[in-house]
């Protein structure tokens, strides 16, 4: 008979490095830089705290590649050189994350077209398809040009290894919740005809050519990670099998683990914010009971890899985590709002640590 999957298991992800237990804080956009976009002493506090909290790994909020594409001032951002002063914060952050055995991985991001016009008036993104929000905070994209999306995944590259040399032990691309990675997935934002839009291949080629590059010339023992919608919920963009087929991809390419969750700026399903599921018809009763909103997804992604899948959204009770690390073959609970309201919710939740 298999032992019985528990919350405080240790889990080695397939780079080799092992983290603690399953309870994992997700990212939440921290908004605490000044005009700089540099790591300092507040980041340095928070992420401390979080450590002391107790969860296996720890993801910080959206860290931007090209500054000019902010998901909000007060973001993190690496871009270009970095100054003395600037290693040294991040080194500082990543080292208080640390100093109680937790991980710590940095999310990397570009906002896209959902970078608000009081950052950018002049956004970048696969193709001129505007948010459709009708609240003017956004723009009409420009489409990229094919030397700036080659630049875009260098930056990727960069920030990565930023991250590495300041002690983080990796990063997560966010390919989620409607920013850039994830525009280029969704056929609603992506009507490319070259060779970065089109077939489903073409659209996941961004970011499978930043997982690949990452994986190439970071340390073997470097965690690359993806938070990937399982799907967009809207009619015509991203579905659940593209999700799924990219996984797969994803998997080829080397990553660590994935997490799951869903929905961008037109669609907020990531946090349930109007608590109206558009396809509700889908959603089963015992997927409701068991809080996280994206558990149903979770088989259909497991036809496709064998790597750690991370469920993030909605997780509120001990016994759901448990129910869906022991019976639905989730790896990691993320958790974001709960670990904002109390930081020690990990300790509680795997008292062995
Ligand atoms: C204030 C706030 C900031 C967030 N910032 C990010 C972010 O930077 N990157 C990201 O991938 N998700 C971000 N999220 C989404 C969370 O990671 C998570 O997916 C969502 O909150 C659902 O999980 P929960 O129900 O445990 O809060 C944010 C959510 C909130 C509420």
């Amino acid at each position: 008979m298999s032992a019985v999957r528990k919350l405080s298991d240790q889990v080695t992800l397939p780079c080799g490095v092992v983290v603690p237990n399953r309870i994992v804080k997700a990212a939440l956009t921290e908004g605490l830089a000044g005009g700089d976009n540099h790591a300092n002493e507040r980041f340095v506090r928070l992420y401390r705290r979080w450590g002391e909290g107790g969860a296996g790994m720890l993801i910080t909020g959206n860290v931007i590649v090209d500054r000019t594409h902010l998901e909000r001032g007060g973001n993190l951002a690496i871009d270009g050189a970095q100054s003395n002063e600037a290693l040294s914060s991040l080194a500082a952050m990543a080292q208080a994350a640390k100093a109680h055995g937790s991980l710590i991985v940095m999310q990397l991001n570009h906002a896209g077209r959902q970078t608000q016009k009081m950052i950018n008036k002049h956004p970048l993104a696969p193709s001129n398809i505007g948010l459709k929000m009708g609240n003017g905070r956004f723009a009409t994209p420009t489409p990229m040009t094919a030397d700036y999306i080659e630049k875009t995944i260098e930056a990727f590259v960069h920030a990565a290894l930023i991250a590495e040399q300041t002690g983080f032990d990796g990063i997560q691309v966010h390919a989620g919740h409607g920013y850039l990675t994830s525009q280029f997935l969704s056929p609603l934002s992506n009507r490319r005809t070259d060779e970065w839009g089109g077939s489903l291949e073409n659209r996941a080629r961004f970011l499978i050519e930043i997982i690949r590059r990452i994986r190439a010339r970071a340390r073997k023992s470097f965690i690359v990670a993806v938070k990937l919608n399982s799907a967009d919920f809207q009619r015509g963009g991203f579905s659940e099998d593209d999700s799924a087929t990219v996984a797969g991809w994803l998997q080829e390419a080397g990553l660590d683990f994935i997490e799951v969750s869903g929905g961008n700026y037109e669609q907020p399903r990531m946090i349930n914010f109007d608590r109206k599921d558009p396809l509700a018809a889908n959603k089963r009763e015992s997927t409701m009971r068991r809080e996280a909103y994206f558990l149903d997804f979770v088989p259909k992604l497991r036809k496709h890899v064998s790597i750690p899948v991370m469920v993030t959204g909605g997780f509120r009770s001990a016994e759901a985590m448990e129910r869906a690390v022991g019976e639905d073959g989730v790896d990691f609970v993320g958790l974001g709002r709960p670990i904002a309201l109390d930081p020690d919710a990990p300790k509680k939740l795997c008292p062995a640590r």
